[in-house]
C-alpha cells in the first residue's frame, strides 16, 4: 500500500504545482513592452529584499517612489530638505537605466508636521509652496525628467477639495503649483494625478476641463495620471479605455500611474484559481486599451507595487492580491495578461 501511495501522492502534488506556475514566457515586461512599464518602490525593500531587487531593474523601466519623495520624507523640518534617500534611488535607476517619476510635490497627505501647523498669510504659504516645488525639482533636475506635482486635488463630484493649500493660498494653488514647477524645469513632463478619474465620470469631466483651461491660459501640464486602483469588474474597461482616448484626444499624455487589480470584492464566492484568471483577462483587457494610445501618448504603466506582500492594499486586506508577483515574488497570471496584451 505504502509503495503506490508515494508515487501517487507526489504525482498529485507535482500536476498541482505545474498547474499553478502560470503559463506564459516570462521574458521582461521591459524588454516586451513598446512603452515604460513602473513600478511603486519601497527603498528599504529595496536595500534588504533579495527577490524584490532581483525582480525590479530585470522587469521595470521606470520607477515611482512609494514614500520617500512625499513631503513628510524630503522637507521634515522647514528650510531643512533631506535628499539622501532620493539621491541613492537616483544612483540606482541611473546604473538599471530606469526612469525615476517624481511622486509628489503638493498633495493634502503625507505631510511634515510643521507645514501641517504653519501660520501664515496667503503670501508666506504660497512663498512655502513655492520653495517646497522649486528647491526639490531643481535638485531632481540632472535625473528626474517628469513630477506629479498636485495630487489629488478634486473631489468625487467635481469640486475642489478643500484642502490645506486651497485654504491658505485659495482657488489658484494648482495653477500656481504648475508656473512654480514650469519655472523650476522648463524641459520636465508635469503631471496631474489623482484616483478614480478612469470611472468617466463628473470627476473626470471637471479635471479635464480645469486642465484644458490652464492650457488656455498658457500653462502646459503635459499629462494625466490615472491612479487604476481597480477591482475585477470596476470600472468598466469601456469607460477606462474612453477616459484614456479623451485625454489623448486633448493633447494630454496618459500615465496608469499606480495600478493595483484587487480580488477581495470577489474572494468569498469563487476559488483562487478562477479570480486570479479573472484578474488575469482583466490585465488583459486594461493593456490592450492602453495600447491603442498613439505611442507618444503612452507615458506608462506604474504597478503600485512589487508584490501581493508589498500592497498597500493588504495592510487592508489580505485577500486583495492585487499585483503581478505573488507574497513569495512568483510570477501570477496577471503578468502572463500583460505579455499576451501585447502580442
Ligand atoms: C500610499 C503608499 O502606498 C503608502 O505606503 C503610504 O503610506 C501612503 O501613500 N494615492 C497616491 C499614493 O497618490 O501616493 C498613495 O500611496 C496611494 C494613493
Amino acid at each position: 500500500m505504502k509503495k503506490i501511495f508515494w508515487p501517487i501522492l507526489s504525482l498529485l502534488i507535482f500536476s498541482f504545482s505545474i498547474q499553478d506556475e502560470p503559463q506564459c514566457n516570462t521574458a521582461k515586461l521591459r524588454d516586451r513592452s513598446p512603452f515604460p512599464v513602473g513600478v511603486a518602490i519601497n527603498t528599504e525593500k529595496l536595500k534588504d529584499e533579495e527577490n524584490y531587487w532581483k525582480i525590479v531593474p530585470v522587469q521595470f523601466n521606470s520607477i515611482t517612489p512609494e514614500r520617500i519623495m512625499k513631503p513628510m520624507y524630503l522637507h521634515p523640518k522647514k528650510g531643512v530638505y533631506d535628499f539622501a534617500e532620493t539621491d541613492h534611488l537616483i544612483d540606482f535607476c541611473r546604473q538599471f537605466q530606469i526612469r525615476l517619476h517624481g511622486h509628489t510635490l503638493i498633495w493634502h497627505k503625507s505631510l511634515p508636521t510643521w507645514i501641517e501647523n504653519f501660520k501664515g498669510d496667503p503670501k508666506e504659504w504660497e512663498d512655502l509652496m513655492k520653495d517646497h516645488i522649486q528647491t526639490i525639482i531643481r535638485h531632481c533636475k540632472g535625473y528626474i525628467k517628469s513630477w506629479d506635482v498636485v495630487n489629488e486635488a478634486f473631489n468625487d463630484d467635481g469640486t475642489l477639495r478643500k484642502n490645506i493649500w486651497l485654504k491658505n493660498i485659495g482657488d489658484s494653488y494648482i495653477e500656481k503649483a504648475y508656473r512654480y514647477a514650469r519655472e523650476a524645469d522648463t524641459s520636465a513632463l508635469l503631471f496631474y494625478n489623482d484616483y478614480s478619474l478612469e470611472r468617466y465620470g463628473s470627476k473626470f469631466t471637471a479635471v479635464l476641463n480645469y486642465f484644458k483651461s490652464l492650457k488656455a491660459k498658457g500653462i502646459k501640464v503635459d499629462g494625466i495620471g490615472l491612479q487604476m486602483h481597480v477591482t475585477l469588474d470596476y470600472p468598466y474597461i469601456s469607460d477606462i479605455d474612453q477616459t484614456a482616448i479623451n485625454l489623448q484626444e486633448e493633447g494630454f499624455m496618459v500615465h496608469y500611474s499606480e495600478l493595483d487589480i484587487r480580488l477581495n470584492e470577489h474572494g468569498l464566492f469563487s476559488s483562487k484559481k478562477h479570480l486570479l484568471e479573472l484578474q488575469q483577462q482583466r490585465m488583459q483587457v486594461i493593456v490592450k486599451g492602453f495600447m491603442k494610445l498613439k505611442p507618444q501618448y503612452r507615458f506608462g504603466i506604474t504597478f503600485w507595487g512589487v508584490s501581493d506582500n508589498d500592497s498597500w492594499l493588504t495592510e487592508k486586506s489580505m485577500r486583495a492580491r492585487p499585483l503581478l508577483y505573488d507574497a513569495r515574488y512568483k510570477i501570477k497570471p496577471m503578468y502572463c495578461g500583460f505579455i499576451e496584451a501585447l502580442r
